[in-house]
């Protein structure tokens, strides 16, 4: 009796104790479509009118969005980021579309996307300007709120360039107020830790309070190198960050770049994999109008995003490591488990991982069934806590699994499975 107390409190303990911002959004992490890293500040519509930052891009990528299955597989926002607006604020100090790009203007791009079943996300920033230099909304928080609410858009994503760090919580607070006050729900997605971190340790309470999703770390880019110093940021920090997030505020790793020029498949389905762990939100940055068939069947794995949108709302962390291989675990609902087994290793071939030093592994004791997500997706059906079986994975590939213990032997799996259970883990688990 007392021992299911206990671990009680250690549950309640582990899962977000933290009020998220209470706006009714991101119960699941946010999936959508986000032009940055892709389409950057590319304003030349004369010389490059089908990558240029116009009305016609969103435009297009809602058509295909709803065309080819991306709708279907759940991703739902089409997103703008920076250079959308007109250098100038209009007579009334309100923000307005750059008229050449725009000509519609934003209101009537939100009405075509909505009219998709889709949603729209704009971008402004907490500073003096933008990042690219277009104005910024400090001194306009709810100026710029309600345009964004008259506009009827449903996303904002807050950069926080151009302004002193020592401002950045009432700054972001000060918009999630104004948001508030418009009375139109709007997700808003901040990057305030990560333009505090270089001074100070943020407050995550107050971050969750504030925000539905918050950027840590800096910005991603087309290459492996990227991928891996994200996740070794996110692990890294796992201790602060991954308390943090649950149902209506998640840890943001930044876009996917699945589809782009710089990731092998490996590579992607690594990013993939790793994203739905971390809980991530999912915005993929990429031209869905010309994608290879690969990556856009591993984007819409409904087994994957099942994994990162599950209902429990639990990020997952690095369980285990060695000079080749990293573990990463997410607990999910019906007390099942994700496993990634990452290879990290870039040269050679495939390397072989035994399943029973994973450290989730306990809940198959005594027997558990286990299914293989990536590379393939492949049912690997009863198992045992000495299973004699290897995973191969491929050099900075994948793989990943679900891990259900069977049904009967619940009360014994669970505990056994939370009894080490902490974020900390992972330093009792080297390989
Ligand atoms: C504004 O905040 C209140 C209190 O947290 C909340 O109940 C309400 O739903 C919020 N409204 C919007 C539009 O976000
Ligand atoms: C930021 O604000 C603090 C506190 O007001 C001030 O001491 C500091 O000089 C400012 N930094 C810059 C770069 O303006
Ligand atoms: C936030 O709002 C408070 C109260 O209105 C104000 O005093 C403060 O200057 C604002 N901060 C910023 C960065 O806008
Ligand atoms: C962090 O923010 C919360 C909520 O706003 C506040 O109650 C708490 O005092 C803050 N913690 C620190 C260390 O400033």
């Amino acid at each position: 009796m007392e021992k299911t107390a206990l671990l009680l409190l250690v549950l309640g303990g582990l899962r977000s104790v933290v009020e998220a911002l209470d706006n009714g959004l991101a119960l699941k992490p946010t999936m959508g479509w986000l032009h940055w890293e892709r389409f950057m500040c590319n304003t030349d519509c004369d010389n490059d009118p089908d990558n240029c930052i116009s009305e016609r891009l969103y435009m297009q990528m809602a058509d295909v969005m709803v065309k080819e299955g991306w709708k279907e597989a759940g991703y739902e926002y089409v997103c703008i980021d920076d250079c959308w607006p007109s250098h100038q604020r209009d007579a009334e100090g309100r923000l307005q579309a750059d008229p050449q790009r725009f000509p519609g203007g934003i209101k009537k791009l939100a009405d075509y996307v909505h009219s998709k079943g889709l949603k729209l996300g704009i971008y402004a920033d907490v500073g003096q300007t933008t990042c690219a230099r277009y104005p910024g909304s400090l001194g306009y928080y709810e100026t710029d709120a309600q345009t964004f609410a008259d506009w009827d858009v449903d996303l904002l994503k807050f950069d926080g360039c151009f302004l002193n760090w020592t401002l950045l919580g009432e700054g972001y607070i000060n918009m999630s107020k104004a948001l508030n006050k418009t009375g139109k729900s709007i997700l808003y997605s901040c990057e305030w830790p990560l333009y505090e971190w270089p001074f100070n340790r943020p407050n995550y309470t107050a971050i969750r309070e504030t925000c539905n999703h918050w950027r840590n770390y800096v910005d991603v880019s087309d290459s492996w190198s990227s991928i891996r110093t994200i996740l070794d940021w996110t692990s890294s920090h796992q201790d602060i960050i991954v308390p943090a997030a649950g149902p209506g505020g998640w840890n943001d790793p930044d876009m996917l770049v699945i589809g782009n020029f710089g990731l092998s498949h490996d590579q992607q389905e690594s990013q993939m994999a790793l994203w739905a762990i971390m809980a991530a939100p999912l915005l993929m940055s990429n031209d869905l109008r010309d994608i290879c068939p690969r990556s856009k069947a591993l984007l819409q794995n409904k087994h994957i995003i099942a994994i990162n949108q599950d209902p429990l709302g639990t990020q997952g962390y690095r369980t285990a490591k060695s000079n080749n291989f990293e573990v990463w675990e997410k607990p999910l609902s019906n007390n099942s488990l994700a496993v990634a087994v990452m290879n990290l290793q870039d040269i050679g071939g495939p390397q072989k991982f035994p399943v029973v030093v994973i450290p989730g592994w306990k809940i198959c004791d005594p027997r558990c069934t286990v299914t293989q997500i990536l590379p393939q997706y492949k049912e690997m059906g009863v198992q045992t806590k000495q299973s004699d079986i290897a995973l191969s994975v491929n050099p900075t590939g994948t793989t990943l699994l679900t891990i259900t213990p069977i049904k009967g032997n619940f009360r014994r799996a669970h505990k056994l499975f939370w009894k080490n259970e902490s974020v900390k883990r992972d330093q009792t688990n080297t390989l």
